[in-house]
């Protein structure tokens, strides 16, 4: 690997240490051809840095100050040694430390950056992504750009499909500005056990008014829930499976967290009559004030959905009567098994179990 353009062409980088996977130099050669090929000053943060060739090559180029963020010990190294044959060490810093993380000290710092590289495993889900990125709006300076490369899959559309996306071989770049990063996330909460039309109401009215949303099937060991945690995530999924901006997690933590990892500046809760003000009224102020920035919202029930809730399923399943009208009709079989006698192979159920 050479770095392409700039002060540092032609110079030859350090051998790739195991487990990164670096950026080629003919993706990097188009990519900066895209980005306007030369800069004049200005900041780089390079995440997920792995070797720090993209943020390397920006140096070269003309920016004038580089960030480079790399968990990896053996990575960091290989930035260092890197840093040193280019002559950019006295340019550049080099944080060890989860993306997540650096970029939360990055934003209490005030720092600014006009252009972001984000490179991260493949492996990494799109939704935690998605998380670092819907941050990156704080620290991007006016006019600032968004590299995200990605590996070519289907599913790996990110923020509904904003930024202008190229595809090089099996290599995804999608460049975002940011007005693209501005993305309105709210986060769905409930023990969903089991889910109901009600509570399906409430989530699809919900992706309607935001860009994503996450609902987080609490795992809520207090309440000891009959179905665990992952079979109410499967459930969830199947009756959302046609929503196109919601994805299912299980949340087994404070939920001002969860929305904190994933972007979230909304909690959004559906209120079904006075009853459920009080106890609604008390953990909005409480996870006020454990997190100021997310707001929580509330979506009124549907007049015929007042009545309806969960422990009233479970009684009524439980005794052996009919939840056909509470239950969306793709898990209906599934919450019945569930709910009334034995504990039941739920997963394999979800699967069998035909649509409709
Ligand atoms: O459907 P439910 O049972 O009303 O949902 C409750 C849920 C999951 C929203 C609630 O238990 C929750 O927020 N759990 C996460 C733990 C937490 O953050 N507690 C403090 C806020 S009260």
């Amino acid at each position: 690997m050479r770095i392409i353009a700039g002060t540092a062409r032609g110079m030859r980088l350090a051998p790739v240490p195991p487990g990164v996977r670096p950026t080629s130099d003919r993706v990097r050669e188009s990519l900066f051809n895209a980005l306007g090929q030369f800069f004049d000053g200005g900041a780089v943060l390079d995440l997920y840095a792995g070797t720090g060739s993209l943020g390397i090559e920006a140096l070269s180029r003309g920016i004038e100050r580089a960030t480079f963020v790399e968990k990896n010990g053996r990575a960091v190294a290989t930035i260092r040694e890197n840093l040193r044959r280019t002559g950019f060490e006295e340019r550049a810093e080099v944080v060890r430390e989860d993306a997540g993380r650096a970029l939360e000290r990055l934003r209490e710092h005030g720092r600014t950056y006009n252009l972001i590289f984000m490179d991260p495993p493949y492996r990494i889900a799109t939704t935690e992504v998605e998380g670092v990125l819907s941050r990156l709006d704080a620290i991007l300076a006016p006019g600032g750009r968004v590299v995200v490369e990605r590996g070519d899959a289907p599913e790996e559309v990110l923020l509904s499909e904003k930024g202008v996306t190229r595809r090089y071989g099996g290599t995804v770049v999608t460049v975002f500005d940011r007005s693209d990063l501005m993305m309105n996330v709210a986060v769905c909460p409930g023990s969903f056990d089991p889910i109901t039309v009600g509570h399906l109401d409430v989530i699809r009215r919900a992706s309607g008014v935001f860009d994503h949303v996450v609902v987080a099937v609490g795992a809520n060991r207090v309440k000891n829930p009959r179905l665990s945690p992952g079979d109410r995530v499967r459930l969830v999924e199947k009756v959302t499976g046609d929503l196109g901006n919601v994805s299912v997690e299980v949340m087994d933590g404070l939920l001002v967290e969860f929305a904190r990892e994933r972007g979230a500046r909304v909690i959004v809760k559906g209120l079904r009559a006075v009853s459920d003000f009080n106890s609604e009224f008390e953990q909005a102020q409480l996870n006020q004030t454990l997190e100021p920035e997310v707001e929580t919202m509330f979506i009124m029930a549907a007049a015929k959905h007042s009545f309806l809730s969960s422990s009233a399923v479970r009684e009524i399943a439980n005794y052996g009567g009919d939840v056909s009208e509470f239950i969306p009709r793709e898990i209906l079989d599934s919450v019945v098994e569930a709910y009334s006698g034995t504990q039941p192979d739920l997963e394999r159920r979800i699967k069998t179990e035909s649509k409709g």
